[in-house]
């Protein structure tokens, strides 16, 4: 596996509309092996393609499957990999949290999301499929899926700041 290089702003590729997955090939198998290693060493919470400076729609996810807002460093993590993901439901609530970014360093952001959505797309080899997420991890899905369409958290963000020393965040 290979670790790939996370583009960052004002790099072009995280503003252009990414393009549909078609082909499963092992191209696509590799790229999101490396991806998914890329997640973990940075280390992150979700990466999209596009910040590897590939503009097509896919998503990697990990992060603890829990109800917990701070879940523990050893809390059992869920992987998502979806390709062409699409949020086909929202909850009407939503809530305000802190975001950061792997793409944009040295700025975090406090931006509103859904507390719940429901993801439709297809696994690494095509197949269908549908996720319910919540809190969290509805919140790194979110992100993830605003890369795939040229939209970075600073957009979003009611106020954004340079981070205290000490205030780390999830990156994504
Ligand atoms: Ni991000």
């Amino acid at each position: 596996m290979s670790l790939l290089d996370i583009v960052s702003l004002p790099d072009p590729v995280l503003r252009r509309k990414a393009r549909k997955v078609t082909v499963f090939d092992k191209e696509l198998q590799t790229l999101i092996d490396n991806m998914i290693h890329t997640m973990r060493e940075a280390p992150g919470v979700g990466l999209a393609a596009p910040q590897v400076g590939e503009s097509i729609r896919l998503v990697v996810v990990e992060y603890p499957d829990t109800d917990d807002d701070e879940p523990d460093e050893d809390a059992p993590k869920k992987l998502y990999v979806m390709v062409n993901p699409e949020i086909v439901e929202t909850s009407e609530d939503k809530e305000l949290g802190v975001e950061g970014c792997l793409s944009v360093p040295g700025l975090v952001g406090e931006v509103e999301r859904h507390t719940r959505i429901v993801v439709k797309g297809l696994n690494r080899q095509g197949k269908p499929m549908k996720v319910k997420v919540k809190g969290w991890m509805a919140r790194i899905f979110q992100h993830e899926i605003d890369h795939l369409d040229g939209i970075v958290f600073p957009d979003r963000a009611t106020r954004v700041w340079q981070p205290r020393e000490g205030e780390e965040l999830p990156l994504d």
